[in-house]
């Protein structure tokens, strides 16, 4: 198996449905059902806010330190297998801070459970666009107290009708503090949304960007400034934001000299991670080893923090 870096990952979107039932009963917390095969019933999505429906409400069982660092180490195990060296991986602050988790429960879980991982990895911290811009300020003041525990921040949550210049402050502030940037841009939003992510925050990435296809320009601008692209082809088809794997713009992406990477996204609702993300482009779009191999090269350069 190829080694790659997955750059785009949710660690709550690897909430496999076993370990919310464990928590659950771990933490006393009632769920609609106990069985995990009718949890992942319910995994068939129209769209984004459908998934994200799902996604914040199978949250609620994560409560304690140890709850957090079992999600992360859990997925670095299953990334290693997957052939995955290093992993930026982002967290949702909000959607725990939001239930009463403290940010020193969230971090200090996720941190203890990436320094004990096998691979290299770090953090980043992103803000749900849909609880806006004043509150993100808030969240990052916050994190700042851990400001060693995280390399970047994102944005993500749904995205049409939260445009990424809503969020300029918040990105100044986290530019001026070293940190990395990226936003989740043209995944469900169009091509204008991918011109504020560059021009507006000035994310080194950005996440998904298929849409960025749209405009010719706008191509143009990521190949010269070598701007990388984290696609995630599992989760486009599984939102529908493609209508099949089979249709999936990515090849083109490539053959423009785009910087482009491969990744799972939300992995345990999405039908698979990274590595099954490789080998359905192998298998449904006729993808060569030598288109593979440049992903998988791109994931590296791509990296912030890749030390190998
Ligand atoms: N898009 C936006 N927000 C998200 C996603 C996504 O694919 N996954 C988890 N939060
Ligand atoms: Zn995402």
């Amino acid at each position: 198996m190829r080694p790659k870096a997955e750059l785009h990952l949710h660690i709550e979107g690897t909430l496999e449905p076993e370990l919310v039932v464990e928590l659950a009963r771990r933490n006393r917390v009632d769920l609609p059902t106990f069985d995990v095969e009718a949890i992942r019933a319910r995994y068939s999505f129209a769209n984004l806010q459908s998934f994200l429906d799902v996604y914040y409400e199978n949250m609620a069982v994560l409560r304690t330190e140890e709850d957090f660092y079992d999600l992360a180490s859990a997925y670095l195990r299953r990334a290693a297998e997957q052939g995955v060296r290093h992993a930026e991986i982002f967290f949702d602050p909000q959607a725990h801070l939001s239930r009463g988790v403290p940010m020193d429960v969230v971090i200090g879980g996720l941190s203890a459970a990436l320094k004990d991982g096998e691979a290299s990895s770090a953090l980043i911290l992103c803000f749900l666009r849909d609880r806006g811009a004043e509150e993100a300020e808030q969240v990052l003041r916050t994190a700042l107290a851990y400001r060693d525990h995280f390399i970047g921040v994102g944005l993500d949550s749904a995205e049409v009708g939260y445009p990424p210049s809503l969020f300029r402050r918040v990105f100044d502030i986290a530019a001026a503090e070293g940190l990395h940037r990226v936003a989740h841009a043209g995944e469900e939003g169009g091509p204008d949304y991918v011109w504020e992510a560059l021009d507006v925050l000035r994310v080194e990435r950005v996440d998904h960007g298929i849409r960025a296809m749209e405009d010719p320009q706008l191509v143009a601008r990521l190949r010269e400034e070598r701007i990388p692209l984290t696609v995630c082809p599992l989760s486009n088809v599984r939102l529908r934001a493609v209508p099949s794997l089979r249709d999936h713009i990515l090849p083109a992406m490539l053959d423009e000299g785009l910087v482009v990477t491969v990744n799972s996204d939300d992995p345990a609702y999405f039908g698979g991670y990274v590595e099954d993300n490789y080998a359905a482009l192998r298998r449904e779009l006729g993808m060569t080893e030598e288109q593979l191999d440049r992903i998988a090269r791109n994931s590296f350069e791509a990296a912030f923090a890749y030390e190998g």
